[in-house]
């Protein structure tokens, strides 16, 4: 194992870019994530999220690359450094860039990062049951099913990654 991980202090994310083939996740400005191109579905959790990243503390928030375009964003968020816990958040903002396996990309590297450099133990990602990309990209990035939100027991899932499950 490395060197005992470092606590993290950063909301909006400035360190160096993280990469896995054509994608990456890292630093951009919020002037450029605001601008990004962005469709009416996941526009309003643009807007909610980076408002969290630059404001909230217990959150991490990476914009998301393909090809050096800016195309999304994924954050660590409701982070819990007590329990050890986080949630993870998620959006491509066109449907045009969905599909393409940068969602699975991201989330694989945003876990790899959260690992590497928090001490938090178990990551969460609660989606919806319809929501199949999401479910999929959850499960191919190694976090397992674990049951229902209370929030929505019947459209809602839980899934968990913990690190000492964490497999590369
Ligand atoms: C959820 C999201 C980040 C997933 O990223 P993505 O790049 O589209 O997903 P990927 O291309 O990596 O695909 C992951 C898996 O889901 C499958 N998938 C992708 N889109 C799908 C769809 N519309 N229906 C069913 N399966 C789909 C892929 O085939 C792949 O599985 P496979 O390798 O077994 O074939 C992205 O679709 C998105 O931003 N959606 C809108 C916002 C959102 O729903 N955010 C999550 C809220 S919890």
């Amino acid at each position: 194992m490395n060197s005992a991980p470092a606590r993290v202090v950063a909301v909006l994310y400035t360190g160096p870019a993280l990469r896995s083939g054509q994608v990456a996740i890292g630093a951009a400005p919020a002037t450029a994530i605001r601008a990004a191109p962005c469709d009416g579905d996941v526009e309003a959790d643009r807007d909610e999220w980076l408002a969290a990243g630059e404001t909230r503390a217990d959150c991490t928030y990476f914009a998301v690359f393909s090809l050096d375009r800016l195309v999304g964003h994924i954050f660590l968020h409701d982070r819990d450094d007590g329990r050890g816990e986080t949630l993870i958040g998620y959006h491509l903002f066109r449907g045009v860039d969905r599909g393409r396996g940068t969602g699975t990309a991201a989330l694989g590297l945003l876990r790899d990062w959260t690992l590497q450099h928090t001490s938090l133990e178990r990551l969460v990602v609660i989606t919806a049951e319809t929501n199949l990309a999401s479910r999929r990209a959850a499960e191919k990035a190694g976090f397992r099913f674990v049951g229902r939100p209370h929030e929505d027991p019947v459209g809602g899932r839980v899934y968990e990654l913990r690190r000492n499950h964490a497999v590369d």
